[in-house]
């Protein structure tokens, strides 16, 4: 299962994707989902420490894996997995 997120601008910075994340993660594993996915732009400060809170672990980047208005970049690809 792979997931994504993003939190209206004025809620950002207080905790919600950190614990939403993790929630969700622990609800997919619940429900039998073994591996959740998370990946963020390499840029992307907030979304990292965001997923190491919410206890993924970072495997690697994914090369020009995603394309944006700027151009196409590199990924940070994450997981959650049951007593990792
Ligand atoms: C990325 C996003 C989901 C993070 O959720 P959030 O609720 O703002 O983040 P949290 O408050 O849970 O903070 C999580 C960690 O990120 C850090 N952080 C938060 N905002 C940050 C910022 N702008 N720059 C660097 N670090 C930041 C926090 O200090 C915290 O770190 P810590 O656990 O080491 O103390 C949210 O900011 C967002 O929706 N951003 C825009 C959309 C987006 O980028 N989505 C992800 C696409 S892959």
């Amino acid at each position: 299962m792979n997931i994504g997120i993003s939190i209206v601008a004025e809620y950002r910075g207080l905790g919600i994707g950190a614990m939403s994340q993790r929630l969700l993660a622990e609800r997919l594993h619940e429900q039998g989902y073994v591996r959740v996915e998370a990946s963020t732009d390499i840029e992307n400060l907030a979304e990292q420490r965001a997923h190491a809170s919410a206890g993924f672990d970072f495997e690697g980047i994914a090369r020009l894996a995603q394309g944006r208005a700027d151009g196409v970049h590199d990924l940070q690809v994450w997981s959650h997995i049951p007593n990792d």
